[in-house]
């Protein structure tokens, strides 16, 4: 280890939430060096004061929104990759890089020979769219908001001699092959966002989403749903960062710690989570198991749970059969109602499992997403479910014979499959499910 303390940091504003001193600092000591990482809290006009002293006190630093394009009038030069962009992230001995695109690269989206739907075309938006020309795309869509900005990126592309664009409208239904999502639409806390809707996914074989908080979208979880290649913007953050390391220290072999790297990518999905508390709600049909892998889960996570029914007798002083016998199916729903909303205005992380009945009601769906929340739907066959429940005890709605259950499975399914974010399979055993659910966000099981 080194002896002298290297000084590293992070320019830009807001700072708060930066996950880099994390991965930095643990990064240098996997490696060895002796080394700090702070934030600089600094504006768009505090650059011109703070940023001659930096230059000279600091080993190297970071630089984020909004410093990406103005940093470059104070440096003494630009690497090819700073250049290839027309932004900075990172900065040696005077000299402006760029490491994004490299941690888009060790994503590994496909793009060679794909028609290209990029969402969005902000700072991340523009490297999205220089790595899909440069990966060979076919042709990128760019659906943004504000127009001049797809138009300017157009021209970035042109300049770079990429010509197959096409700038739409944002609410352009035209999706592709691959669906890149340049947008905070999803990120925490509204992770009930979703940037284009479901059904454009239907033609798309991939989807990447740059945001990582939550370490999968909600539209991360649909596409990783319905089979298809999905990603979201953790590796890609832990990549540029491991990357600008490697420019800071040139004398080390990083490759000799693929390991080490390995196990903070990991910690770092886990710190995500810690720090940008999720709500999972758990549905599916009674015996789908919800209560007990959301009970697995919620430990497995650390974080609390509650399961809906109890908050219902609780609430009602009533056990479920009770309530039905006294206030009517309707009954039950509005108290089942109200202990969803009051569960989901509190405050910190929850696994909630859902009654059988309650995501299917018109409207709970939206109020979860409203809420912050991410539904997980575990399937399971009637057989299994009416296996599950042979006793029959606690559930007024199986009393009524196998025709009814399945007539009322065979209602609700397709309602649960069109509220799911993340879709499971409910006939395995609860372990292998909650296994399911944390390799969705990345978590390693
Ligand atoms: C119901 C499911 C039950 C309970 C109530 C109604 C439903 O919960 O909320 O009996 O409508 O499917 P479980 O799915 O946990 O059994």
């Amino acid at each position: 280890m080194s002896t002298t303390l290297r000084r590293f940091g992070l320019i830009g504003k807001p700072l708060q939430h930066s996950l880099s001193p994390f991965i930095h600092e643990r990064i240098m000591d996997a490696a060895g060096i002796k080394g700090e990482y702070k934030l600089y809290e600094l504006g768009e006009g505090d650059l011109a004061r703070e940023l001659p002293k930096l230059l000279n006190e600091l080993d190297g630093f970071n630089c984020t929104i909004p410093h990406k394009l103005q940093v470059r009038s104070f440096l003494k030069g630009l690497d090819s990759s700073a250049q290839l962009y027309g932004a900075v992230n990172t900065v040696y001995r005077g000299v402006g890089y760029n490491t994004d695109g490299f941690g888009f690269q060790s994503s590994c989206v496909p793009l060679r020979g794909k028609r290209v739907c990029l969402i969005g075309a902000g700072g991340v938006a523009r490297v999205l769219a220089v790595e899909a020309a440069r990966a060979g795309a076919r042709e990128i869509v760019i659906r943004a908001r504000r127009p001049e900005r797809a138009l300017e990126l157009a021209s970035l592309l042109a300049g770079l001699g990429f010509s197959q664009v096409k700038c739409l409208d944002f609410q352009a239904r035209e999706s592709g092959d691959v669906l890149l999502n340049g947008t905070p639409v999803g990120m925490w806390p509204d992770v009930g966002g979703l940037p284009v809707p479901a059904e454009e996914l239907a033609g798309a074989a991939a989807v990447f989403d740059t945001i990582y908080n939550p370490t999968a979208t909600r539209l991360v979880l649909k596409a990783k749903s319905k089979g298809l290649w999905a990603r979201g913007g953790l590796k890609m953050l832990f990549a540029q960062a491991v990357a600008a390391q490697r420019i800071w220290h040139p004398e080390l072999d990083f490759g000799l710690l693929q390991g080490e790297l390995a196990r903070i990518e990991q910690e770092l999905a886990w710190e995500v989570l810690k720090r940008s508390p999720l709500k999972l709600v758990l549905s599916g049909f009674m015996g789908a198991g919800k209560t007990h892998v959301g009970g697995l889960l919620a430990q497995r996570l650390g974080i609390p749970f509650v399961d809906l029914d109890e908050a219902v007798t609780r609430r009602a002083q009533l056990s479920i059969a009770e309530i039905f016998s006294q206030l009517g199916e309707e009954g039950f729903r509005q108290l089942e109602r109200e202990c969803l909303e009051a569960e989901l205005s509190s405050s910190g992380p929850l696994v909630l499992a859902a009654g059988g009945g309650a995501v299917v009601q018109g409207g709970a769906a939206q109020l979860i997403h409203d809420r912050g929340g991410l539904i997980i739907y575990l399937d399971v066959s009637l057989e299994t479910a009416l296996a599950r429940c042979a006793s029959g005890e606690g559930r007024p709605l199986l009393q009524k014979g196998r025709e009814a259950a399945a007539a009322l499975y065979a209602q609700r399914r397709p309602l649960y499959k069109a509220a799911a974010d993340l879709w499971v399979d409910g006939n395995e055993q609860a372990a292998v499910v909650v296994d399911a659910i944390l390799a969705a966000f990345e978590l390693e099981v």
